[in-house]
């Protein structure tokens, strides 16, 4: 297997961070394309708990190389303090990780500039992570950002930062947002994260057209997941970076023609953090079963999650977004103990039964939920790693989202460990991984 994306197949963590890395191991360069801070990758090493926010969790293998690609947006204080925090848990971190000159920067305005956004009155707020991220891409693509190849360089820094931070107190005045911050000092500390990331900053783009071209094999990881890319998600409850596959190639610097395959992650129930709709959002006590069973609380902000059942009609739309190869199913034991297990699969619009996902944010809100109920198994499948010693119904379970999904399930996970996993024998993923 050459160069693969991992990415999230339904609102974000679906586990990719644990599938992330134990699929590391065959790979000499992990790739972060989008997002940033906003991400938190959990994953569990021999008891020790790792939290990942902007580096890749490739990083958690001794000799990989990790890169931050140019889709990514830098809070550079985030950045070194994550540094940091591996560094002192014995990881080598600062002569493996590259970070693209043309990632963007995130500063402390871009958090207030989205209090304005998230609490004008009137708006209907998307429940963001308050990181500064929507802004950060805003000025990205209203072509008045500031990247690390500006960072690092103190003579370039210093009048791009004066006109943006001139911009952000003009706006901040006019939304009566009273704003302390003190801009000079905030350049001082800016050049000196600059000073200190420099030695990691590069063309990686160019780092990874040169690795390709020696026959080293890379992993893409994606963040936040399909439903809430900024073109494809439930926009306008969405991040604001392209989570979909097609953001792998935009926000690394590489051509599409260098990918050989997809894989899609997902819970074997759904998850959400943040506003915006949820078919199969479970209302009732299940949601709360599903929660405490799963500890469904965000990594990064602590948030709990709204919890439901798996969506096949969404599975559906975001393997026609992605073109998924194989899908890898995570936290099957959190349905240990349940009788019943519904599955939506099919939504009703309007009294009808609708099999395209709905553009706009009325007819998402309005769509009703078609269950099919499945026997749960009642028996523990914690740590199980073959798939023979599963109970029948949870391999009936599985069987029904592949047929209904119709792409393979190639992968299934049963716990936060990395061996706590099985490939299923004869399966697309494992001749993929094989080769
Ligand atoms: P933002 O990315 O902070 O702008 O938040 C936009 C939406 O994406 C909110 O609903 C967040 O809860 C959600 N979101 C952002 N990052 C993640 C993530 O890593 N996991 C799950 N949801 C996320």
């Amino acid at each position: 297997m050459s160069n693969l994306i991992i990415l999230g197949a339904q609102w974000g963590d679906e586990g990719k961070g644990k599938m992330v890395d134990l699929f590391s191991e065959r790979f000499d360069i992990v790739v972060r394309y989008q997002g940033g801070h906003n991400a938190g990758h959990t994953v569990f090493i021999g008891g020790r708990k790792y939290i990942l926010k902007l580096i890749p969790s490739g990083i958690l293998r001794p000799g990989k190389m990790a890169v931050i690609g140019n889709g990514v947006v830098i809070d550079p204080a985030a950045l070194i303090e994550e540094i940091e925090n591996l560094e002192a848990a014995g990881l080598s971190v600062k002569n493996h990780l590259a970070i693209s000159n043309r990632a963007h920067v995130i500063f402390p305005f871009h958090r207030s500039v989205e209090k304005i956004s998230e609490g004008r009155p009137g708006r209907v707020a998307i429940g963001t992570t308050s990181r500064g991220i929507g802004p950060c891409y805003e000025d990205k693509a209203g072509r008045r950002g500031i990247r690390m190849a500006d960072l690092i360089e103190p003579d370039a820094l210093g009048p791009l930062f004066q006109s943006l931070a001139q911009d952000k107190a003009t706006l901040l005045h006019a939304f009566q947002i009273e704003d302390e911050a003190d801009f000079d000092g905030m350049l001082q500390e800016y050049a000196d994260y600059g000073r200190r990331l420099r030695p990691m900053v590069c063309d990686t783009s160019l780092l990874l057209s040169r690795a390709m071209a020696e026959g080293k094999h890379v992993l893409f990881e994606g963040a936040q997941g399909t439903m809430l890319d900024v073109d494809h998600g439930t926009y306008p409850f969405v991040t604001s970076s392209s989570a979909a596959a097609g953001g792998a190639c935009v926000g690394a610097g590489v051509p599409p023609t260098k990918i050989d395959a997809i894989l899609g992650v997902s819970k074997a129930y759904i998850t959400r953090v943040g506003g915006g709709p949820f078919p199969s959002e479970a209302q009732d006590e299940y949601g709360d079963i599903i929660r405490n069973a799963g500890n469904e609380y965000g990594a990064v902000t602590g948030r709990p999650r709204r919890c439901g059942w798996f969506d096949v009609p969404l599975l559906r739309y975001t393997t026609t977004v992605n073109g998924f190869d194989s899908l890898l199913i995570t936290k099957l034991d959190v349905l240990d103990e349940i009788d019943e297990i519904p599955v939506c699969v099919a939504y009703r619009l309007g009294g009808r039964q609708v099999t395209e996902m709905p553009a706009t944010r009325a007819a998402m809100a309005a769509v009703e939920p078609v269950y099919e109920k499945l026997p749960g198994w009642r028996a523990s499948t914690k740590g199980v790693t073959s798939y023979d010693e599963l109970p029948q119904q949870a391999k009936d379970y599985l069987k029904f989202l592949e047929q209904q999904t119709g792409v393979e399930i190639g992968c299934v996970s049963t716990g936060p460990e990395r061996n706590q996993t099985m490939v299923i024998a004869g399966s697309r993923l494992e001749r993929l991984i094989a080769t």
